[in-house]
């Protein structure tokens, strides 16, 4: 536009920049590159410095301004900020849900489960459009006022225009409040640059969050990239919408960030159900929550419900039970895996984490003990995540006892609770008594405390050599008959997913390893009842129960065989995905490595791996054997469709005809992909009923929503319509 003036060009600018901003901090959906970003950010500045008359508070230059210059000026919240009462367990969570039920005349009411983000609450109020002010929850009553540094987290939109606010039902003037948070990925940067530079490292991204907002340094600030989600929407101090569900829409609609994680549950089994679903999967999330938000939705029956001192009684925090904890370590040893590759564990004064207690933790490798400086005697913390092995996160300095479990007094409480009885329990039971009682070792001497770990050059298990790749950060141990490598090859192969031979739990393998009676899995397969029984503690009954458990495993399809197998980087999903491809092991076993690569999900790193274990003599020869002992070598081989290749899908709803897990398949049979949010680049959204804000989510970016027959049809023809 050559002729516009250069407030039009200015005003056309910051609209598509504040465009751009939303699709990537907001919505995770970016539309162009950093550096044509960047690229429109250089204009407008440079615009902005020719006519400085026309610079607005709100220009996207504008996130960065001056400094409070004597600290934060206190300033009185519109309406009390609340804290929420806690609840540990279901059966508590069910109490109050009873309670409530109770209190609002019995009828059934309807929730919504929000993820409890663990940052500080803010309130951000709004007039005429424009953020005017950001204020922390300080006592309640009022709080510090820091708009400069929340001006700088992209993901608060300085102004809501009328255009934006007239369909969310916004008026000029009102409030949103929230958490700020940092991601896990700041936090990391952050506290390693703090390390570098000799400063104190915050002791969890909680911390780091609060103690930013209050730095005087607003380009300290804008460097940190902390986060905001909203969570309630008000005016004039009252709460707006008559619903949660709806406000959390609108503000969506408005521009803000709301977390895409929630979901408006029609009773309590469905909360329960949300509960248990993020227990797991909220550690893949990038930030951290510490629990799950439940609130009466209805805006109604929450006032009629009303506060009690301090919290509100409409809503309540499930807090997931700590999943660290802070223990010495006793020694570092080291494990030899099935590839052979060599993993520092540190065995440690047990600690009880979640229920259980934790005795020993990875290191991961050579590479991370030097990162973290650990040595024997030091004080570490330790965290349970999923279901996988305890891992060692970080060294905690001797002064940090007091400051660290104080940070999560509650969940610690709790945890202790269990710990307690746990304790109480075991020691009816008789059971891990040894484990309670167990004092610290005296140190042997050459593993004395402060002592700094030292990677063996021989295989502890078989004394071969021990070798580092070029450019790998894994020490390997070479042989490939090393007892430790067989050990846990077998028992990889007989583990629940992939073989599930019951009863050949570490204790038999190692006894059979020793008699030399099995030396690969398919040794497994030539077992005799005569062997079996030579074995000490075997009985008969036991013994034929585990030749039919293996004799039952000849059955089980070909993706178990191959992912049986334990070549590298192929797990269940891989090993799935090659048996529909290939339909046989004899065609894998031929494939090359670009026919490799034709298989879903399979890149040049795998397609390398499966054609180097192919190649060698001792697999072929094993492979050989286990087909000979009848194990299913064939399989259906899916004509690969392909006519949904390329195509991504996101399913969300109770969907009426099939399972999620059938949709998933049909979809993926078909060629296409499934993923669990919704952006720019998903074509279509699978929508069931109760579908929720990924549904909502798809609307606004204008992604085509389906239901499950049109899916079907999608997934069969390839169209929506057969024409
Ligand atoms: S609602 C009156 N929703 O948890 C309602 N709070 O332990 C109070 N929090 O002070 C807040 N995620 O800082 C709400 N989705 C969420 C939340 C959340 C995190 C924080 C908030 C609150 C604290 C209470």
């Amino acid at each position: 536009m050559p002729s516009a003036s250069p407030q039009a060009k200015i005003e056309a600018l910051r609209q598509t920049i504040r465009h751009h901003e939303q699709q990537y901090y907001v919505l995770d959906a970016p539309e162009i590159s950093d550096a044509d970003y960047d690229l429109l950010m250089q204009q407008l500045k440079t615009l902005e410095a020719a006519h400085p008359q026309l610079i607005t508070h709100d220009s996207p230059t504008q996130r960065v301004g001056g400094k409070p210059r004597e600290g934060f000026v206190k300033a009185q919240h519109s309406r009390p900020m609340l804290s929420l009462d806690n609840v540990y367990s279901e059966a508590e969570l069910r109490e109050w849900e009873r309670r409530v039920r109770e209190l609002s005349g019995g009828r059934a009411l309807r929730y919504v489960c929000e993820l409890k983000l663990d940052g500080l609450s803010m309130a951000l109020w709004y007039k005429a459009g424009e953020l005017r002010r950001g204020l922390t929850r300080g006592d309640g009553a009022t709080g510090e006022d820091v708009t400069s540094n929340v001006r700088t987290i992209r993901s608060v939109p300085l102004s809501v225009s009328a255009a934006a606010r007239k369909p969310a039902g916004l008026p000029a003037d009102f409030e949103v409040r929230g958490e700020v948070i940092m991601p896990a990925a700041s936090f990391s940067r952050m506290n390693h640059e703090r390390e570098q530079q000799g400063q104190a490292k915050f002791a969890n991204p909680r911390n780091a969050a609060a103690g930013t907002i209050r730095t005087l340094e607003p380009n300290v600030v804008a460097q940190r990239r902390l986060d905001f989600f909203a969570y309630w929407l008000g005016a004039e101090g009252q709460t707006m919408m008559d619903s949660q569900s709806r406000a959390l829409d609108a503000l969506a609609a408005a521009g803000f960030k709301v977390n895409p994680h929630r979901e408006l549950a029609a009773d309590i089994d469905a909360v329960a159900a949300f509960i248990r679903k993020w227990e797991a999967e909220r550690h893949g999330l990038g930030y951290e929550t510490d629990g799950i938000v439940i609130k009466v939705d209805e805006t109604a029956v929450q006032e009629q419900l009303g506060f009690t001192g301090k919290a509100p009684r409409w809503a309540i925090a499930y807090k997931y039970a700590a999943r660290s904890g802070i223990t010495r370590v006793l020694d570092i040893v080291v494990q030899v895996g099935r590839t052979g590759k060599l993993t520092p564990l540190a065995v440690l004064d047990p600690v009880p984490i979640g229920g259980t207690m934790v005795k020993r933790a990875t290191l991961h490798n050579l590479d991370f003990i030097e990162q973290l400086d650990v040595r024997i005697g030091d004080r570490v913390m330790v965290e349970r995540g999923g279901d996988v092995i305890p891992k060692v996160i970080r060294v905690v300095a001797e002064s940090e006892a007091a400051a660290a479990p104080a940070a999560n007094a509650p969940a610690a409480q709790a945890e202790k609770e269990t710990a307690r009885k746990k304790k109480k329990k075991a020691k009816k039971d008789g059971e891990i008594q040894e484990v309670m009682e167990l004092e610290l070792p005296e140190a042997p001497p050459s593993r004395r405390p402060g002592q700094g770990f030292v990677m063996p050059t021989q295989c502890p298990e078989c004394n071969s050599e021990v070798v580092r790749a070029e450019g790998e950060v894994d020490y390997r141990c070479i042989n490939a008959a090393c007892p430790a490598k067989l050990r846990e090859s077998i028992l990889h192969f007989a583990s629940r997913p992939v073989m599930n031979i019951e009863g050949l739990g570490e204790s038999m393998v190692n006894q059979l390893a020793a008699r030399q009676l099995v030396s690969t899995v398919a040794d497994i397969y030539d077992l005799t009842l005569d062997q079996l029984l030579t074995l000490e503690r075997v009985g008969e009954k036991s013994a034929q129960n585990l030749l039919d458990e293996i004799e039952a495993s000849k059955k089980l399809p070909l993706e178990r065989v191959i992912f049986g197998l334990g070549m590298r980087f192929v797990g269940e999903r891989t090993a799935e995905f090659l048996a529909a491809h290939f339909g046989s092991m004899e065609a894998l076993a031929a494939a090359g490595e670009e026919e490799l690569q034709a298989v879903n999900e399979v890149g040049p790193r795998i397609a390398r791996s499966i054609v180097e274990f192919f190649s060698e003599e001792h697999n072929r020869e094993l492979i050989a054997r286990l087909g000979e002992a009848g194990l299913t070598f064939t399989g259906i081989k899916k004509e690969r469709a392909t006519h949904l290749v390329g195509k991504t899908f996101v399913i969300t709803g109770t969907l009426t005809g099939l399972s999620r897990d059938q949709a998933r398949k049909l979809i993926e049979d078909a060629g296409g992909r499934v993923t669990g949010s919704v952006s720019k680049s998903t074509d279509y959204v699978v929508a069931g009923d109760e579908a929720g804000s990924k549904l909502d989510k798809a609307r606004q970016l204008g992604v085509p929503v389906i239901d499950d027959q049109q899916m079907r049809k999608l997934a069969a023809s390839g169209a929506l319509e057969h024409s």
